[in-house]
């Protein structure tokens, strides 16, 4: 089936929409699903700039939210018609997988999630001109296109009322950031949490947080983002560029030292702002993607400090989001107020606004 699609051509290129692509029909154990809306999480951006040249052109996309329009022959859980979010594939059957934790399924996160193929090294993706090779599969669906291709594993139904642009977010940012404080950090009403960056994915966190009875402190040299986790019912939102000490600055606000810290900006400065900014036997949960990081060692151990890697949220989508959706009905999740609405051809703005921290979660909304 023809679809359009937005294509990067080479590493670090813009998203191109391109109306000559071919998507296969789903195998059984996949899931064809009408995009209606896809989010732009900051990993589409960095991955684009970082992916490696051979596995181009390449459609990204990972928050996808929209209709069935086909399932293979050995799919049962979702049927044509069915209102879905997309998030992250998984392989289901490992240890890890069967225990709960398909975000640290053995095959590898990178693996099923980040190869530019299925498992298999094909590509449900290919030029209508000459069959040649466009890649895809990001997450188990590259959602930045009309049509995408999911598996079972990352399929998730919703009720048909959700608004697709609310829907399209759960599969990504806000079930890391909720996930992070639900799944991973499990604070007890009364805790301090400092948030080091207030992003989509940080103001989940400070929303969840502050739902569960924390007193959350959010970092972040942005003024509008800070307002908001303000707004959210943080106590307290510190500029890292205005004060000479940033730990010190978040341990005043939480009365002696947090007792709960996620970095969600992948900085190694701001790792250790985070480690700074914890009391004694705190934990820090890294939550942003980055490179290398360095720290005082002596002030984790004299501390005690846990440190934890999270990986969406630790959460198993299939559970998890509807869950989600509660949240947001309920008005502890408030998405629209971080959601910005681009028609997809606009995608290349959508972007440009949200590395210009103009606006904090865009999302694309198709035909
Ligand atoms: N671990 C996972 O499973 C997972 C899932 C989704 C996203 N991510 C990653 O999480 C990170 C956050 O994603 P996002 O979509 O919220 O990105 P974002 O760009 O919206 O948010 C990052 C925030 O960090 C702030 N920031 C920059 N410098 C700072 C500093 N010195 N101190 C404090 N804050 C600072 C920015 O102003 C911004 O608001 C990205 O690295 C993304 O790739 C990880
Ligand atoms: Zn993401
Ligand atoms: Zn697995």
């Amino acid at each position: 089936m023809r679809i359009q699609a937005a294509v990067v051509e080479a590493p670090g290129g813009p998203f191109t929409l391109r109306d000559d692509l071919v998507i296969d029909s789903p195998r059984s154990d996949e899931v064809l699903v009408r995009i209606a809306a896809a989010g732009i999480c900051h990993t589409d951006l960095s991955s684009r700039q970082k992916w490696p040249r051979q596995l181009c052109p390449m459609v990204f996309g990972h928050e996808g939210a929209g209709v069935v329009a086909a399932v293979g022959d050995g799919v049962t859980g979702v049927r044509p018609g069915d209102n879905v979010c997309l998030s992250y594939r998984s392989c289901t059957t490992c240890g890890q997988c069967s225990a709960g934790h398909p975000a640290y399924c053995e095959t590898g996160i990178f693996a099923l999630n980040a190869g530019g193929t299925r498992p298999d090294g094909t590509s449900p993706l290919s030029r209508a001109a000459d069959g040649s090779t466009v890649y895809g599969s990001f997450f188990g669906q590259s959602s930045f296109a009309t049509y995408a291709l999911a598996h079972t594993s990352n399929v998730v139904k919703v009720p048909a009322d959700l608004p697709p642009a609310v829907a399209a977010p759960l599969g990504c940012a806000v079930q890391t950031g909720a996930g992070t404080v639900l799944n991973v950090l499990r604070p007890p009403r009364g805790s301090s949490m400092a948030v080091f960056g207030a992003g989509s994915v940080g103001l989940t966190s400070v929303m969840t947080a502050v739902a569960e009875g924390c007193r959350v402190i959010a970092v972040d040299p942005l003024a509008a983002r800070r307002d908001k986790a303000l707004k959210f019912g943080a106590v307290a939102a510190v500029d890292p560029t205005a004060v000479a000490d940033v730990g010190a600055a978040v341990r005043d606000h939480a009365g002696g030292g947090a007792r709960f810290a996620i970095d969600t900006t992948g900085q190694s400065g701001v790792i250790s702002q985070a480690i700074a900014a914890l009391g004694q036997r705190g934990t820090l949960a890294l939550v942003g993607v980055g490179g290398r990081a360095e720290f005082d060692i002596m002030t984790v151990l004299t501390k005690g400090i846990r440190i934890r890697g999270v990986i969406e949220g630790d959460a198993d989508p299939a559970a998890f989001l509807p869950r989600l959706v509660d949240l947001y009905r309920e008005g502890v999740l408030p998405l629209d107020e971080i959601i910005t609405e681009f028609p997809f051809h606009e995608i290349e703005d959508a972007a440009r606004a949200a590395a210009a921290g103009e606006v904090v979660k865009p999302v694309l909304r198709f035909p």
